[in-house]
């Protein structure tokens, strides 16, 4: 990676730090999730052998994968219960708003960060959203979020469910891999977060 892409990355990180404060006085449990998700989709890129640039990009979009909840009213975001519907119509929104959150920086660097947050619920089988690209048209940064995504979300009680224990949500993981996830991030993923300090018991 160039000197300039380095700071090109580095400026993207500190301008977007701002709305991840703001989110995160909006919502603090979504803050300390995506702490989580940085940390384990940057082992993750590691074993998987993605570029410098590639892992600057990601550790980006990992940290604001969900940004664009900022723009999710409160009657859905903190909503006490399981989403209907309608509530799912408009959650669907957030990666598009994430997405054109990160571009308004105008930024280098921002293209490729914001491309990842746009797909960061895309399934490897296409029945993801909000484009419904399959397979390796996924960008490869957003296959890893939805895998470490995953296994965050099951691991910490919602509103919508208890936290599970590790051996239930690896199990989980397995069970969608090839229709959710890639199959070979999710053999590097199982290897890999037995050791990381993000293993829940
Ligand atoms: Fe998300």
């Amino acid at each position: 990676m160039s000197l300039s892409e380095k700071f090109a990355y580095q400026a993207l990180e500190s301008r977007t730090k701002a709305l991840a404060t703001a989110l995160g006085f909006r919502d603090q449990s979504t803050l300390e999730h995506s702490a989580r998700v940085q940390t384990m989709a940057i082992e993750l890129a590691k074993v998987a052998g993605l570029t410098e640039c590639e892992i600057s990009a990601l550790r980006i979009s990992s940290k604001f994968h969900d940004i664009g909840k900022i723009g999710i009213p409160d009657r859905i975001l903190m909503k006490p219960g399981p989403l209907d519907k309608e509530d799912w119509e408009v959650m669907y929104r957030h990666p598009v708003i994430g997405e054109e959150i990160v571009l308004s920086t105008e930024l280098d660097g921002a293209s490729q960060t914001a491309h990842i947050i746009r797909h960061h619920h895309e399934h490897y089988n296409g029945q993801g959203y909000p484009d419904k690209i399959s397979g390796e048209s996924i960008p490869v940064g957003a296959r890893i979020i939805s895998i470490v995504d995953s296994y965050d979300a099951m691991a910490y009680t919602r509103a919508y469910h208890k936290g599970r224990n590790h051996r239930t949500i690896i199990d989980m993981i397995e069970m969608e891999s090839g229709t959710k996830h890639d199959p070979l991030l999710v053999k590097h993923f199982c290897r890999i977060i037995e050791a990381s300090t993000n293993r829940v018991e």
